[in-house]
């Protein structure tokens, strides 16, 4: 597999092409934003450890029924995944509230809430991703009306699996954000699923064990995402 030009760089990943042309390289770097970047930086190794659990929760919800765009891990820090048309829209559930909800809703963090919050934003990084809804998306034609059944459908699968999956590790799913992607007509998971992406607190003593503590500068951040390292390689 040969490694080719860039493709695209984001704020914690960079897409290059190869030598096939469905396949694309995703590579993990350290530098870490917030706040739709008001505030960066960098967590050592913390690419590594993205590509490590992103490939093992990949790899568990393929073997559910969950189709990725995970081929292969190739390095420390590069992932082969399938070339996609990414879906403009992020997915994020949370199952207890933290971050943006407490924010939005004036609620305190850690509220449990009755029932999983659904909730999708317009990835669009100029406007600070916008809170949407499906009429939003049908009217700017982000997603057709079976498109977004598929990413509901899946993205509430993942939540039981990833859920469960966790719980196991004695680990608490708070909330995550998804994306997905257009593979040959049919929509599959894409992007990373990481600390960076979850909120994950430890069973028990309620740590936080993800990004939140380089937003809220709570240190030890390299620690937390090598817990969530060891424990999902378990
Ligand atoms: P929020 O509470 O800041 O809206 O974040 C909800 C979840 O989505 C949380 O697990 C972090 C994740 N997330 C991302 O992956 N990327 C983003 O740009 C944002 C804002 C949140
Ligand atoms: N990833 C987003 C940013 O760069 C927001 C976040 O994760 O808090 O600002």
């Amino acid at each position: 597999m040969e490694k080719k030009e860039k493709l695209y760089e984001g704020k914690a990943k960079i897409l290059y092409a190869t030598d096939d042309p469905d396949l694309v390289i995703q590579y993990f770097k350290d530098d870490a934003t917030a706040f739709n970047a008001a505030k960066k930086g960098t967590v050592e190794s913390k690419g590594i450890m993205n590509n490590k659990i992103s490939t093992k929760i990949f790899e568990f919800l393929a073997s559910e029924g969950i189709p990725t765009h995970l081929v292969k891990i190739l390095s420390d820090r590069e992932m082969l995944v399938k070339k996609v048309d990414i879906v403009l829209v992020e997915v994020i559930i949370r199952n207890r509230a933290a971050g943006s909800l407490c924010r939005l809703l004036g609620i305190e963090e850690g509220r449990e809430l009755s029932e999983p919050i659904l909730e999708f934003c317009y990835k669009r990084d100029d406007l600070g991703d916008p809170l949407i809804n499906e009429y939003h998306i049908h009217a700017l034609n982000l997603a057709t009306p079976e498109e977004i059944a598929a990413i509901r459908d899946y993205t509430f699968k993942v939540n039981k699996l990833m859920s469960k999956f966790f719980a196991n590790l004695q680990l608490e799913l708070i909330d995550f954000k998804l994306e997905f992607g257009r593979h040959k007509g049919k929509i599959i998971l894409a992007d990373e699923i990481s600390p960076d992406t979850c909120r994950i607190w430890e069973v028990g003593t309620g740590k936080r064990l993800d990004k939140d503590r380089f937003r809220h500068d709570l240190g030890n951040i390299e620690e937390a995402y090598q817990e969530v390292l060891s424990r999902v390689s378990k």
